[in-house]
């Protein structure tokens, strides 16, 4: 198996036309939280990941799940991660980027961690694939989509910097436009960062 990478929690390996995501020990943690942690990281990823595939989500099918190993295998989605192409057409990216995020909040599912890393455009679909839903939780707080719609846009503002304020209106367009409740989001969205400037302040 080769390894394809190696983020801040979690080994990824490749094994023919599947992924392996192990997540490794921390050993600044103590041992009984880290386990804890891994475990609670890895259920949370795969049942996310079966919800997302049983409502035909663009997301990896996942195949094996297995919280001894702390391993998830899925499906590789193969093609390019958003991080690397966003500038090439990204107001276009963008709207899709809002679309799925709406799609993901319609059924009261938050990411966690929107990273343009965390974003494959898949070449067999030309679909933009949302990845790594350890940090996604259930919810239908307006307050919890606010923070991940919070959250693009610091991915945005640190990785894309040059075109980030487009790439943002674009996005919270299209996910105005596909929300079950996205007005209410985006007021409480201004909340939000009003609260996060205060924060920076301090
Ligand atoms: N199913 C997949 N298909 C193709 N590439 C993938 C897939 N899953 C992960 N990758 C690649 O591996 C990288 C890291 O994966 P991922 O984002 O899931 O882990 P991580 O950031 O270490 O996770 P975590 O935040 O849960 O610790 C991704 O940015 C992507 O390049
Ligand atoms: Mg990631």
């Amino acid at each position: 198996m080769q390894k394809i990478a190696q983020g801040a929690e979690a080994k990824l390996f490749q094994d023919r036309e599947d992924i392996i995501k192990q997540r490794f020990q921390k050993e600044y943690r103590h041992p009984l939280i880290d386990n804890l942690l891994r475990k609670q990281r890895t259920r949370r990823e795969s049942r996310i990941l079966e919800k997302l595939a049983a409502a035909n989500f663009p997301s990896p099918r996942i195949s094996d799940f297995d919280d001894k190993n702390m391993e998830i295998r899925m499906d590789m989605i193969e093609g390019s991660l958003i991080r690397d192409v966003l500038h090439e057409k990204h107001a276009e990216f963008s709207r899709e980027i809002g679309k799925r995020i709406a799609q993901l909040h319609n059924k009261d599912i938050i990411h966690g961690d929107l990273t343009t890393s965390n974003m494959i455009l898949a070449k067999e679909t030309n679909k933009i694939n949302l990845i790594d839903f350890g940090l996604s939780f259930v919810s239908e707080k307006i307050e919890d989509k606010a923070v991940d719609i919070h959250l693009l846009r610091q991915a945005l503002e640190s990785k894309h910097h040059t075109i980030s304020d487009d790439c943002f209106s674009n996005a919270v367009k299209a996910y105005t436009e596909n929300a079950l409740n996205g007005t209410a989001v985006l007021e409480r969205l201004q909340k939000v960062e009003v609260r996060g400037r205060h924060k920076s302040r301090k």
